[in-house]
């Protein structure tokens, strides 16, 4: 029976769970507690109850609190506000244990792997937890006043600056001014320029009442930025994918080379390849005896990459959606395959397709530690082993946690 919304529970609160919550029993339900941390005893109000075998809940009143729990930096974290960050109230190095608990958690959950001895924690990117985001999306609400999301639901809270955001992104002027007929207004800073793009409702309809995705026109400064990656320029289009935070992708290039230990003339398969940054960094570590061939889908990135990789002889870059048939397709064997896919994973037929092409080693660039996890099980039931996991927080104060990860069959060939 859903209890009534509001209803104030007395929980302890448990392990981490998957998306900034903790998990705690009431009445024989999961209650998954935001504002809380573990070992606390709180009060929370039930904010969602749709009858099932769990509830969502925000503690409203910390009645034991957690030595790791410290007062939010930001004014519009807590109950009911802004839904950016879930972790505000946890110290810096208790956020990356609570997000270690949860790739830990993830792996045994849904790769059946305990991952112990290949996880040493999460690791720090430098710059510490705040003035980190180079892009932030303020939603706007039908009064064309920007802001940012509150916690599943529509309404936003109005800010004045976020303290995530880099100068320019977290204080920009575009907070201080109306964006009438606006869905969004999206900020976002390269090495020497900030532009700042327009979100209109897309066209269409979506199924279960999801918004179409939004239509983006670039408003003010340039339409491609510049990144900088190991002295090397990339020109991006400004709505183009490039890492959030500034250290984020030269530390996982740093991993994934330390992962997949490029030779000198070896082939390379870099799925999922974005504007060419990993594309770029392993054609150094292969050399122009080798070759590096990136798959991207969206036309706009294609098209960035190949100008970026224009002075790289050696790589290539096809425009088309990873699947199983492209993959199949391409006609390559790679010694080494990468892959970089979005949330959803890259899925078990892909996975399979990858391994078909019996590359020495698969190194993994994961935002998601679940799709990860499904992902390392289909490679898994494939006869492939995770060898090797690191994580990185590259999205401080909030759930989010970046996995590098490679796999290696689990005979060699011909043993
Ligand atoms: C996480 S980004 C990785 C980009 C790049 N590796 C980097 O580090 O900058 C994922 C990329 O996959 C592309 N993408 C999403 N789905 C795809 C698909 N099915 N096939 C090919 N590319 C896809 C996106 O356009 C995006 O550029």
């Amino acid at each position: 029976m859903p209890e009534q919304p509001d209803t104030v529970i007395e929980v302890d609160v448990g392990a981490p769970a998957h998306g900034g919550s903790c998990v705690a029993r009431y009445e024989g339900r999961v209650v998954f507690v935001r504002h809380a941390l573990p070992g606390e005893r709180v009060r929370a109000r039930l904010t969602e109850d749709r009858g099932g075998s769990y509830v969502r809940a925000d503690a409203v009143e910390v009645l034991r609190a957690s030595p790791d729990r410290v007062p939010p930096p930001c004014p519009h974290a807590g109950p009911g506000r802004c839904g950016g960050c879930d972790w505000q109230h946890a110290s810096e190095s208790a956020q990356r244990e609570l997000k270690a608990a949860v790739v830990h958690e993830q792996f045994a959950r849904l790769a059946g792997l305990d991952v112990s001895d290949l996880l040493t924690g999460v690791e720090a990117l430098p710059g510490g937890p705040l003035g980190w985001r180079t892009r932030i999306t303020y939603a706007v609400g039908p009064d064309g006043r920007p802001g940012l999301h509150r916690h599943r639901s529509q309404e936003i809270e109005g800010v004045e600056a976020c303290p995530l955001g880099v100068a320019g992104v977290g204080d920009s002027p575009v907070l201080g001014r109306s964006w009438p007929g606006l869905t969004g207004v999206e900020v976002v800073r390269g090495v020497d320029a900030t532009s700042v793009l327009a979100h209109r409702p897309g066209p269409g309809r979506q199924a279960r009442g999801r918004r179409p995705p939004d239509r983006i026109e670039v408003l003010e400064g340039p339409a491609r930025l510049q990144h900088r990656l190991h002295g090397r320029e990339f020109t991006v289009a400004a709505d183009g994918f490039w890492q959030v935070h500034p250290h984020a992708t030269q530390a996982f290039a740093a991993a994934l080379l330390a992962a997949v230990e490029p030779r000198s003339g070896e082939t390379v398969l870099d799925l999922y390849c974005g504007a060419g940054a990993l594309t770029a960094v392993l054609a150094d570590a292969v050399g122009p005896t080798g070759q590096v061939v990136g798959v991207e889908s969206s036309r706009q990135a294609a098209s960035d990459a190949a100008a970026n990789l224009d002075d790289l002889a050696w790589t290539g870059v096809r425009r088309a959606r990873v699947d199983a048939a492209s993959v199949a397709g391409l006609g390559i064997a790679p010694d080494i395959v990468v892959l970089d896919p979005p949330r959803a994973g890259a899925g078990r037929e892909v996975m399979a397709a990858i391994l078909a092409l019996q590359p020495r080693v698969v190194g993994y660039v994961a935002c998601d530690p679940a799709a990860l996890a499904r992902d390392v099980r289909a490679a898994a039931d494939a006869g492939w082993r995770l060898a090797g996991l690191r994580a990185f927080d590259a999205f401080p104060m909030t759930h989010h946690v970046e996995c590098v990860a490679h796999l290696v069959p689990s005979v060699s060939p011909g043993a």
